[in-house]
């Protein structure tokens, strides 16, 4: 059975028994993570589920009627991820899964924290942070799930620009952004050089455009919407939850989808000098 933009995540699951294991969902109480926990709880995963706050993540468990483990997140504080990464290792769960799902978009002015602009400390640093943290209890055939954007094309030209990581240099809300995005694109296809030889796998996707509070910093966002084919929030969880459960999926690692296919991101995006670089960089910041 092949799957498109129409598919939800309830039909790409559709017969997958994940009963006994455990996934990690970052911004599980908002949009496309609290729907890909709805699922993955519903094939039998066990949630662990990430807000900014625990009372968040309690909240969206509560809501969606499962039994999951609430913990603190915000990943724009190195402090609150590794007590994060400290709450989920002293559960002694094997993770089968990380869904690194939060994110921001569009920051119409410079926002920064310590001295980084806040886009790419959050969606992509504080994930990173997340991830790396919490490899030693990951699966031998774990799946590293991360989101990315359509968005990464706004910085095909500019790259990472690691010599402007605080944004100061011409600032601009999309392009900011799609770094960032570029940023979960190099970092997966980094962590599957890492995992190559072992079974454990690493991806990025696009989930397609979805009204969620993503575009809440956005002034003319349903103008912009308005003109674009959107998909609902069950499609757009379709191609992460794919990604972390459907069987033909087990061996693609370092790849990026959309629409619950393999895609071509921008070329500047699988670049694997441009990612170790990033990836130094990283570890320089969450070990400072
Ligand atoms: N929607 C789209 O059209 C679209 C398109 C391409 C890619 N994406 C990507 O899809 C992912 C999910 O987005 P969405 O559309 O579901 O948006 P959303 O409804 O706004 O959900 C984003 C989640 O990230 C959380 N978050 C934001 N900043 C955080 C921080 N500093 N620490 C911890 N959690 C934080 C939010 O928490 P709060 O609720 O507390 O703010 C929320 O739970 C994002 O990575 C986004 O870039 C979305």
């Amino acid at each position: 059975m092949s799957f498109g933009f129409d598919s939800t995540a309830e039909q790409v699951t559709a017969g997958i028994d994940i009963s006994g294991k455990t996934w990690l969902v970052t911004g599980s109480n908002s949009g496309l993570g609290l729907e890909s926990a709805r699922i993955l709880a519903g094939r039998g995963a066990h949630i662990i589920a990430a807000a900014r706050t625990e009372a968040k993540a309690a909240d969206a468990l509560a809501e969606l009627g499962i039994d999951g483990t609430p913990v603190a997140c915000e990943l724009s504080e190195l402090s609150s991820v590794k007590a994060a990464v400290a709450t989920i290792q002293a559960t002694g769960r094997t993770l089968d899964g990380i869904l690194a799902n939060a994110g921001i978009m569009a920051l119409p002015t410079l926002q920064q924290k310590n001295g980084i602009e806040l886009q790419l400390y959050t969606n992509h640093v504080g994930h990173f942070a997340l991830v790396t943290g919490l490899l030693g209890q990951l699966a031998e055939d774990g799946r590293i799930v991360v989101l990315s954007s359509g968005a990464h094309f706004y910085a095909r030209e500019s790259g990472l620009e690691l010599d402007n990581v605080s944004g100061e240099r011409d600032y601009h809300p999309w392009r900011m952004y799609g770094r960032s995005k570029l940023a979960n694109i190099m970092f997966a296809a980094a962590l599957a050089r890492r995992f190559e030889g072992s079974a454990r796998t690493a991806n990025s996707l696009h989930p397609g455009v979805i009204m969620t509070n993503l575009a809440r910093h956005v002034d003319n966002a349903e103008a912009m919407f308005s003109t674009m084919t959107l998909k609902t929030i069950p499609q757009g969880a379709a191609t992460q939850c794919y990604v972390a459960t459907h069987p033909d999926n087990s061996a693609v690692s370092g790849k990026y989808f959309a629409d619950c296919a393999l895609k071509k991101p921008a070329a500047v995006a699988f670049d694997a000098d441009q990612a170790e670089a990033l990836w130094r960089w990283t570890e320089s910041v969450i070990s400072a």
